[in-house]
């Protein structure tokens, strides 16, 4: 089986990476090939199956050639600039958000019209496909993304589903929420501070929160959310018939809340190294999270952390 990741030196890319590079076989079947595709590949896990291949995304027709060296039989698309960046530069996450996942899909048409399997594809979407929301999240709440990354996000959705409708590619796409806890490099997620607050308070040292005690959001730990792609990537097709987007499974908590789970996990004195210092953008993006039900993807076997205090203390677990 040959598994091509894009965006395999990012966050969720490298543990993917070691994860597949470590089990060493997907669905029962032994990987014969895992590409790692990135701008860069910092210390890439090493295994004979393991390949790394440097390059850029946004670089058509290198991606067109390097794509068509070998079948590839499950694509993970992680590549993506997220929210902050796209919000400045608009042309680079047009190339990379948009037309980079239509030339990743284009090659699955490419592959089937040679005689080739059509390759499972899963697509790294987001929370942010749903925009402002206004009241509680279901599988029926329209899509109304307030930032250029989420819309990005969601024509790549409408082109999975596309895609796979054709028989070009056996799509899935994962709306992914917050994930707990990012290193500190700035890389541009305007979340980012949530991953902040857990590790820096988890690690004894104070912390100022961008939200107020009372804001609510969603987030999912980064083993959690490397289980539901490995179950998306194997998911029987059959299972896709109601459609090939997921909302994934999360949880729904203040930072109060958030708060009194790191405290419960790292001792006492976390809360008296907690400030509060709102900013309206932030929490207008991240602190208005209503409840959330995932019906399509509960049934589908994707799941959520157990309960706080497991999704703090999951978060910052070295994988
Ligand atoms: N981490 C989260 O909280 C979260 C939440 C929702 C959705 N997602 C989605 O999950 C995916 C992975 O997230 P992440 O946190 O690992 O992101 P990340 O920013 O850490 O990693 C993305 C990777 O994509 C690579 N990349 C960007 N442009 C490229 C190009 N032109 N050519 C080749 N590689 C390029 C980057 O170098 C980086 O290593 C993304 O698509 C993201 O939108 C993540």
């Amino acid at each position: 089986m040959h598994v091509l990741i894009t965006g395999a030196n990012g966050f969720i890319g490298r543990a993917l990476s070691r994860r597949l590079c470590r089990q060493a076989r997907l669905g029962g079947a032994p990987l014969t090939r895992l590409s790692l595709l990135d701008l860069t590949l910092d210390d890439p896990p090493v295994a004979p199956f393991v390949h790394p291949v440097a390059g850029d995304l946004a670089d058509a027709p290198w991606l067109r050639h390097t794509l068509a060296e070998l079948p590839v039989d499950l694509i993970f698309h992680l590549a993506s600039i997220p929210g902050g960046l796209a919000e400045q530069q608009y042309e680079l996450a047009r190339r990379v958000n948009l037309d980079a996942t239509l030339v990743l899909l284009e090659a699955g048409k490419k592959q089937v019209e040679a005689g080739g399997r059509a390759p499972v594809f899963v697509f790294a979407s987001t929370i942010a496909v749903f925009g402002a929301m206004t009241g509680p999240v279901d599988d029926d709440t329209p899509l109304r993304p307030l930032l250029t990354y989420g819309a990005h996000k969601l024509v790549g959705e409408i082109l999975v589903a596309d895609f796979s409708r054709h028989g070009w590619i056996d799509g899935r796409s994962l709306r992914i929420p917050g994930v707990l806890a990012r290193p500190p490099a700035r890389t541009g997620q305007l979340s980012a501070f949530l991953s902040d607050m857990v590790r820096e308070l988890a690690a004894g040292r104070a912390f100022t929160c961008p939200m107020s005690p009372a804001a609510t959001t969603w987030a999912s730990s980064l083993p959690c959310v490397l289980e539901n792609l490995l179950h998306a990537a194997t998911l029987p097709a059959a299972s896709l018939v109601a459609g090939r987007s997921f909302t994934l499974p999360t949880l729904h908590f203040s930072m109060t809340q958030l708060v009194d789970a790191i405290a419960s996990v790292h001792g006492t004195g976390v809360r008296d190294r907690v400030s509060y210092a709102p900013q309206e953008r932030i929490e207008s993006l991240f602190g208005r999270f209503p409840q959330l039900a995932t019906a399509a993807a509960d049934a589908a076997g994707f799941h959520r952390d157990d309960d706080l205090p497991t999704l703090v203390r999951q978060a910052v677990v070295q994988d």
